[in-house]
């Protein structure tokens, strides 16, 4: 028959459409190992507060095992009237243990704390997951950046064409967001490793369970200072919902230019047959699908964020029903991106650039127009004139239709005496990039640091 958690109380069960809005096992059952190991450490403090005799402790952890086991193999489900993973758990012990042993393990905890515990345990799990995607991704990048260590590529900004830059450095401008995005759930791991069980529904226990204890069996570093900030506060979940829509919008950003370097006005870049994908009509059609999956994707990840944070706002403390609304828009972001980051990473390590292609536009639409600015500098000419001297350059190689190369001496000189033959050394593409070799220039000097450093992130994360 019907199990309820409250039956006490109440003189009939809920209507069909109460239980049918209330049911969260669609979204819950993930949780269900993690409810068992709650349930395990559950039964060791209850047992050292003298509420679970020797043998009713090791009893309750057999037929906890024995439950684990029929989840793990499917032999155990929720069934229609389980209302969440944690009901159905009972039920599901309530079975194996008998009703008289099963019934002591509810003691001194609610559903409020245990499944506050439980998603931390799993986005702890996940962000472990999620991080060693995102790092084969900066993998992939930087071999890509490695395999292409002197490639000019056209540098932009608003679009244009603004300066030459190597592909390699540009490639790694993607990389270290995403590193810095595992940063981002290493220090989220901080916050989330703090666990709420034995805040009971909201204002702790009073049967003299130890929290700690509990925290320490189940991997966390503490337990909650605060029993009603521990089952009513989900800013570390909204903090997970951040750091997936953040991956989502700096894969985006790259994925929107790979979608545009695989036009044939491009032509940058060749997509590998296996990562892309034909169409059903045009023959000649190779669509760049992964790329156009994350940028769509990434406005979902973007959506779970927003929704959780409306879901937060104006919630009174302490637990609300509305916090059953937390775990889609997490689940929602991880599954996405677990889906998402392999197929990204075979994109990227898979792709082949045009590097020709690439090097002859790389210096064109008077690219190197700064550089004849920074050369007058070096001679002594100030910066604003010499901004002018080469605007003036420009204006002329347009109208002629031509690029700032193809000006002869003569154009030079006519537009000033300091513009000299010498000044023809920084008009190619690898002498101004080489010329911008600070710390974090794009020069082939620089660069190659650059990426030894990105490196060492790597294997350091
Ligand atoms: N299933 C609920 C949730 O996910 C936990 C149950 C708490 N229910 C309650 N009536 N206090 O948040």
């Amino acid at each position: 028959g019907r199990i309820s958690l409250w039956g006490g109380r109440f003189a009939s069960g809920p209507a069909e459409a109460m239980a049918a809005l209330s049911k969260s096992t669609d979204f819950d059952w993930r949780l269900a190992h993690y409810d068992l190991l709650g349930s395990r450490a559950h039964a060791r403090v209850l047992n050292r507060a003298g509420l679970l005799d020797e043998d009713e402790l090791q009893r309750m952890l057999q037929a906890l095992d024995t439950l684990d086991e029929r989840v793990a193999s499917g032999e155990f489900v929720p069934s229609l009237e389980d209302e969440d993973v944690h009901s159905a758990l009972e039920r599901g012990l309530l079975e194996i243990a008998g009703d008289e042993l099963g019934g002591k393990l509810r003691a001194g905890r609610s559903r409020n704390d245990q499944v506050a515990t439980l998603g931390r345990m799993y986005l702890r799990d996940h962000a472990r997951v999620v991080a060693a995607g995102v790092l084969d991704v900066v993998a992939a990048l930087i071999e890509q950046a490695k395999a292409h260590p002197e490639a000019p590529m056209p540098g932009r900004t608003h679009l244009q064409h603004a300066q030459p830059v190597l592909l390699s450095h540009h490639l790694l401008a993607h990389a270290w967001p995403l590193l810095r995005d595992v940063e981002r759930l290493v220090d989220f791991d901080k916050r989330a490793a703090v666990s709420p069980y034995g805040s009971g529904a909201l204002a702790g226990s009073s049967l003299g369970l130890d929290p700690q204890a509990v925290a320490r069996e189940l991997g966390f570093a503490d337990s909650a200072e605060n029993s009603i900030d521990g089952t009513a506060s989900r800013d570390v979940f909204a903090e997970y919902a951040f750091v997936m829509a953040m991956i989502g919008v700096d894969l985006s950003r790259l994925s929107e230019e790979i979608i545009l370097w695989n036009t044939k006005e491009f032509s940058f870049v060749t997509l590998d047959d296996a990562f892309s994908t034909g169409s059903s009509i045009m023959p000649q059609k190779k669509n760049p699908d992964v790329a156009e999956l994350t940028r769509g994707k990434s406005g979902r990840l973007i959506g779970e964020l927003s929704g959780l944070l409306a879901t937060l706002k104006a919630m009174p403390l302490a637990y609300n029903r509305d916090l059953q609304e937390d775990k889609l828009p997490v689940f929602t972001a991880t599954d996405d991106l677990e889906l998402l980051l392999p197929a990204f990473a075979g994109m990227v390590a898979t792709l082949t650039f045009h590097t020709d292609r690439m090097a002859h536009l790389a210096p064109r639409g008077f690219a190197l127009a700064t550089d004849i600015a920074e050369w007058l500098v070096r001679q002594g000419v100030p910066f604003r004139v010499a901004h002018e001297l080469s605007g003036a350059a420009v204006q002329l190689a347009e109208e002629r239709d031509c690029e700032l190369w193809d000006l002869t001496d003569e154009d030079y000189a006519g537009i000033s005496e300091h513009l000299t033959p010498e000044m023809r050394e920084v008009l190619t593409t690898l002498g101004s990039i080489d010329s911008r070799s600070s710390k974090g220039g794009t020069a082939r000097s620089a660069v190659a640091e650059q990426v030894s450093r990105a490196q060492a992130a790597l294997e350091d994360l």
